[in-house]
């Protein structure tokens, strides 16, 4: 597979804590990557360092195949970013805080009308940004991204603080922007249910580590429910089943089978009372993605 940005065991320390751990962040061309984690999980960490905006105290990163510390500059035209709260000349238009930035970037003037009309400001071009929305503002930020015309777009959460139809309209602005332009993006967000609607790729961060990394099917078949089991003597039971090379988890006194086939429940069902365990109770974990994610997070553990 191809990787847009690739970082190498990527870690920042801020006095003895650790803000970003180690991380191997693979993000393939391509597609929307959701970088998912809790507050403070360390994901603007992370993203200000792909963005150049922070030195790593180890580790490397590599974007579009090239050393970030080495090539810098080259690397970072072929980048849009929106981070934090932007800032804007709430004085001037959006056009003219548009324009501002055109001239940094030495892109045509024209480019400003294309980018307006993207993320669907044409109308407001000429009223001042102060009078703005949170929404409009957000919209103004991407616009300010796509100036010149990103390979990669990384958005720090994005759709932080907007109402449900900003949030919507932010979407499938993102979505959009991945299918017509082809561009590569990384969104970064607190909510599974936001990544879960748009990206097809997800990294999950927790305390600076990345607890999981993979396409988002991969994710939700992770996440799928299992099958529980509750026998005379649990414990006695899923040692058993375990030196038998079976594919199970031991907690809260009952057994969780991961291969939830119906041949499978019956083979292992079969297996136990043959074996003189009794079985009380087979029944369908529910979990949801969210669930999952919440267990994760909170208990630092892979999946
Ligand atoms: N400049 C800094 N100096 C000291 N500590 C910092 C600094 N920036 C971030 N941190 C710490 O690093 C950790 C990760 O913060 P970060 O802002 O990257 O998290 P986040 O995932 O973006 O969270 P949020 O969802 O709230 O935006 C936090 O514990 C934070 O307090
Ligand atoms: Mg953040």
């Amino acid at each position: 597979m191809e990787y847009i940005v690739e970082t190498n065991k990527l870690t920042k320390r801020f006095g003895k804590e650790y803000a970003v751990e180690a991380l191997d962040l693979k993000i393939p061309k391509g597609e929307i990557y959701g970088f998912l984690g809790p507050n403070g999980a360390g994901k603007t960490t992370t993203i200000r360092m792909l963005l150049g905006l922070m030195r790593p105290t180890l580790g490397s990163i590599q974007i579009f195949g090239k050393d970030l510390t080495r090539e810098r500059i080259d690397i970072l035209k072929k980048v849009g970013s929106l981070v934090e709260n932007p800032s804007y000349y709430p004085h001037l238009t959006a056009y003219e805080n548009l324009e501002a930035l055109r001239k940094i970037y030495g892109v045509p003037k024209k480019r400003i009308d294309e980018v307006l009309k993207i993320v669907r400001l044409s109308d407001v071009r000429n009223k001042k940004v102060k009078g703005f929305s949170l929404g409009m503002k957000q919209r103004l930020g991407i616009a300010a991204s796509l100036l010149n015309n990103p390979e990669l777009l990384i958005l720090d959460e994005p759709t932080n603080g907007l109402d449900p139809s900003g949030i919507i309209e932010i979407r499938n602005l993102i979505k959009r922007l991945a299918t017509e332009e082809g561009m590569t993006i990384l969104i970064s967000s607190h909510l599974l249910s936001e990544i879960d609607q748009i990206a097809n790729h997800v990294g999950i961060i927790s305390k600076g580590k990345m607890i999981f990394q993979d396409s988002i099917e991969v994710m939700r078949r992770q996440s799928q429910n299992k099958i529980l089991l509750k026998v005379n003597d649990c414990k006695m039971a899923w040692n058993f089943l375990i030196s038998n090379g079976i594919e199970a988890d031991f907690s809260l006194e009952s057994i969780s089978l991961l291969d939830r086939k119906d041949e499978n429940v019956a083979m292992v069902v079969r297996l136990l009372v043959e074996n003189g365990f009794s079985i009380y109770r087979v029944e369908e974990e529910k979990r949801t993605l969210e669930d999952t994610f919440l267990q994760m997070t909170t208990e630092e553990r892979a999946i």
